[in-house]
């Protein structure tokens, strides 16, 4: 009865299977346009999602720091109270870190500090420590200005010439490729390539946690409580307690977290790759640098070399550095400049950061920092200040109305209609199927062989064969001349004629005939009786 009332007023609801939030449903089906879930025969979002006004759509509570995010109440349930939505990235609130699954209040570098409020510094944990009230470089460390760097002597590792102390007042050391070196003209032993991977090794121990077996996702309530890494969410779901994240369906601890069911003796005990043990907690290899997210421990560029292959390379010289895209080197910000002294990026005066980013965090959704930039990861492209799916991108948010074409498939990426359809990641545009079909993009040239999508002089473009290929009937003919190679006849007569054929791997006239005027004609028999007879004169002349 309701429904019926219902369709009246709202006919378009009962015609077309597109349902708002908080209308009346029978099936998830209808309320799929906003991602929400027909429950007691209403659109609404699960236990698992909260309502976006941003995007209308139900969109997921995080069960990870760093998720993707609308709403600032969909990273407190899981981040905690100083949890927020920036940039659309669960992170901490200004002054708060993501360290040990909570968001902590921090101080950083001369600022003071107390019981309360901890010295931290993000990229490396353990260079602070709070001492009479100040925070300050811990012992091992040595005060760079802005932070604090592990010391390091001769002979052994770094990645500046500032982190090598000389072990006596009359040795100088610099660091060159990675270690502590004593003058230029020293031959280095260590190998330019010291390239660890970042993937993540296990260690086998006889007792495996039964917590690690099976999908977290479907373990019940009780078998979930029971694991010491694991959290019931919501009353809902089974996933990584905070400060764990699931990696090839385990949950495995972040850097600066302790393992509550491992305990690590050695570095090599560390899920994460390269890092260093300390009180039984992994952090990244001396030098490296942590990522905002603990997961991954970041290359350090070296001041011999300035290489980078992204900007966490460049925090060894401090926040304003960034790695050029273009040269893979690091770089200073444009308003700041290099002091060659401590390889730090300072700016002069006056800082102005509008405009530029210096991490992945400045970003909004789908976007990286590159080159002081903001701009689009790879499989998606800018429209109206918006990051969109190109194909092959992530429909989960934007759907792929933008392209013609094209639609959001099961597997939650922008693809094309049909195989009819071609696409250079932008467009899908059909498949071309003869010769001189227009065209836009290579792709739809790919089903005629030896053609390209090139564009001819009236501006248009179109299917044509490619250099050194003809258009012969439609079809695209390698080119032959008189005395190219053959395989068959064919390859002669398709583009020189029907008099020629393929003799001796060549496209040549056969016997008796002779090449005039770009064909084959039957050469006279008496000029052929002519060359006979003196033929036979030189045998008799050579003879007598
Ligand atoms: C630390 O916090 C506790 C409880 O919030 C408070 O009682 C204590 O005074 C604080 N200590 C300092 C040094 O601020
Ligand atoms: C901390 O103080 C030292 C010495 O006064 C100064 O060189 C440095 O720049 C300061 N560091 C920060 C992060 O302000
Ligand atoms: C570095 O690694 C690359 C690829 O593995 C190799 O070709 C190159 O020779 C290495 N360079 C040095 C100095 O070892
Ligand atoms: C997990 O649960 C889903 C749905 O209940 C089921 O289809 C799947 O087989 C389960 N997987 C395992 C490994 O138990
Ligand atoms: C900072 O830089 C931006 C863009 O370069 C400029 O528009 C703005 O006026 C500057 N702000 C200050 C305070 O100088
Ligand atoms: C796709 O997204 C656009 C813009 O958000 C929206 O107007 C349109 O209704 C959506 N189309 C579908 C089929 O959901
Ligand atoms: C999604 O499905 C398409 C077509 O089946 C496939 O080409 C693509 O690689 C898939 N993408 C992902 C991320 O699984
Ligand atoms: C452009 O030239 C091609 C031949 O090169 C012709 O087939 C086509 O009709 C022309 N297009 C326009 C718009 O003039
Ligand atoms: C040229 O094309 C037509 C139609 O596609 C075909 O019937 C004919 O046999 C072709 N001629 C040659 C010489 O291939």
């Amino acid at each position: 009865m309701t429904y019926v009332i219902y369709c009246l007023v709202f006919i378009f609801y009962c015609i077309g299977v597109v349902h708002p939030i908080n209308e009346k449903c029978s099936s998830d089906n209808d309320c799929s346009k906003d991602k929400s879930f027909c429950i007691d025969d209403v659109c609404q979002c699960d236990r698992l999602s909260i309502y976006s006004k941003n995007i209308k759509q139900c969109w997921n509570y995080a069960t990870e720091y760093a998720a993707d995010c609308f709403e600032p109440e969909q990273c407190t349930e899981f981040l905690g109270e100083h949890g927020n939505c920036i940039n659309n990235k669960c992170l901490c609130d200004d002054g708060y870190k993501w360290l040990g699954g909570s968001c902590i209040s921090y101080v950083g570098k001369n600022e003071s500090c107390s019981e309360n409020v901890s010295c931290l510094d993000a990229n490396d944990p353990l260079a602070l420590t709070c001492i009479d009230g100040v925070c300050q470089c811990r012992a091992g460390y040595y005060d760079r200005g802005m932070d604090c760097r592990i010391q390091s002597e001769y002979q052994k590792e770094c990645a500046i010439n500032k982190d090598c102390f000389p072990t006596s007042n009359s040795v100088y050391s610099y660091c060159k490729l990675g270690k502590c070196t004593k003058d230029s003209t020293f031959k280095s032993d260590i190998e330019e390539n010291v390239t660890i991977s970042n993937s993540l090794l296990y260690f086998n121990e006889d007792n495996t946690d039964d917590c690690s077996q099976g999908i977290l996702s479907n373990f019940t309530k009780e078998d979930c409580s029971k694991c010491s890494k694991h959290l019931y969410f919501r009353d809902s779901i089974c996933i990584c307690r905070p400060g764990y994240f699931l990696q090839d369906g385990e949950c495995i601890p972040e850097l600066g977290m302790s393992d509550s069911y491992k305990h690590y003796t050695e570095d090599s005990d560390c899920p994460i790759k390269p890092s260093k043990l300390s009180n039984g907690i992994c952090y990244c290899k001396n030098y490296w640098f942590q990522h905002y997210t603990n997961r991954e421990c970041k290359k350090t560029t070296l001041q011999y070399t300035y290489n980078c292959m992204d900007n966490d390379w460049c925090k060894a010289m401090g926040p304003y550095a960034y790695c050029d895209s273009n040269t893979k080197q690091c770089k200073c910000i444009d308003q700041a400049v290099l002091n060659s002294d401590t390889f730090l990026c300072e700016i002069p005066g006056e800082r102005n950061l509008t405009g530029i980013c210096l991490e992945d965090t400045d970003c909004s959704l789908y976007q990286k920092c590159l080159n002081q930039e903001c701009q689009c990861e790879n499989e998606f492209s800018q429209m109206d200040n918006t990051c969109l799916p190109k194909i092959g991108g992530s429909c989960e948010i934007f759907n792929c109305s933008h392209i013609e074409n094209a639609e959001c498939i099961s597997n939650q990426t922008c693809q094309c209609k049909s195989s009819a359809y071609v696409t250079d990641g932008y467009r899908c545009l059909e498949k071309s199927t003869h010769l001189n079909d227009e065209c836009s993009i290579e792709e739809q040239c790919q089903d005629i062989p030896h053609s390209s999508c090139i564009s001819s002089s009236n501006g248009s473009s179109y299917c044509t064969c490619q250099n050194n290929y003809l258009d012969k009937n439609g079809t695209c003919y390698l080119k032959r001349e008189y005395k190219s190679q053959c395989a068959s006849r064919l390859d002669c007569t398709i583009l020189l004629g029907d008099s020629f054929v393929c003799r001796n791997s060549l496209c040549q006239c056969p016997v008796y005939y002779t090449y005039k005027d770009d064909v084959c004609v039957r050469s006279s028999s008496s000029k052929i009786l002519a060359l006979y007879f003196m033929l036979w004169a030189l045998v008799f002349v050579i003879l007598m």
